[in-house]
């Protein structure tokens, strides 16, 4: 990747995420290889993996379910989506099922304020969620499994 950023810290984001696809989350060992790799410190790192959501330092279920309810999907139902999502999964903010199928965020804005109430399950968008899209979106990825 280095060869198609201007400098070596742009790439840090592209190859967090790509090393969380491999390992399932960026572990203290992904940090410190990538601080070594790109001239970085270990606190550099940690400082642009906290700003990001779709970066987690723990592992999580197979698929991440992230539900927005930040204004424009809250004027839509976004909160009572959030609500509905906690009673259809069975947990709650940042918490994984008991089977590691699911885990569950509440989350500020991912880019669909149009389409709203909207979520992201891994890199999947989903958007204009009622009650019912939702549990058919959630059966989807659980039958795949
Ligand atoms: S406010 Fe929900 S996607 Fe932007």
């Amino acid at each position: 990747m280095l060869t198609h950023y201007p400098i070596k810290r742009s790439v840090l984001v592209p190859s967090l995420l790509y090393a969380q696809d491999e390992v399932g989350y960026v572990s203290n060992e992904v940090i410190s290889e990538l601080a070594s790799r790109l001239d970085l410190t270990e606190l550099e790192v940690r400082n642009v993996l906290s700003y990001y959501s779709m970066l987690t330092t723990k592992p999580r279920g197979k698929y991440n379910v992230q539900v927005c309810t930040n204004i424009c999907c809250m004027l839509r139902g976004g909160e009572e989506m959030y609500e509905h999502a906690k009673q259809k999964l069975g947990i709650g903010h940042k918490m994984t099922t008991s089977d590691g199928t699911f885990s569950l965020e509440e989350v500020e804005c991912i880019g669909a304020c149009s389409w709203g109430p909207a979520m992201q399950v891994n890199y999947d968008f989903h958007e204009n969620l009622t009650e019912e899209k939702f549990d058919k979106i959630v059966d989807e990825y659980a039958a795949k499994k």
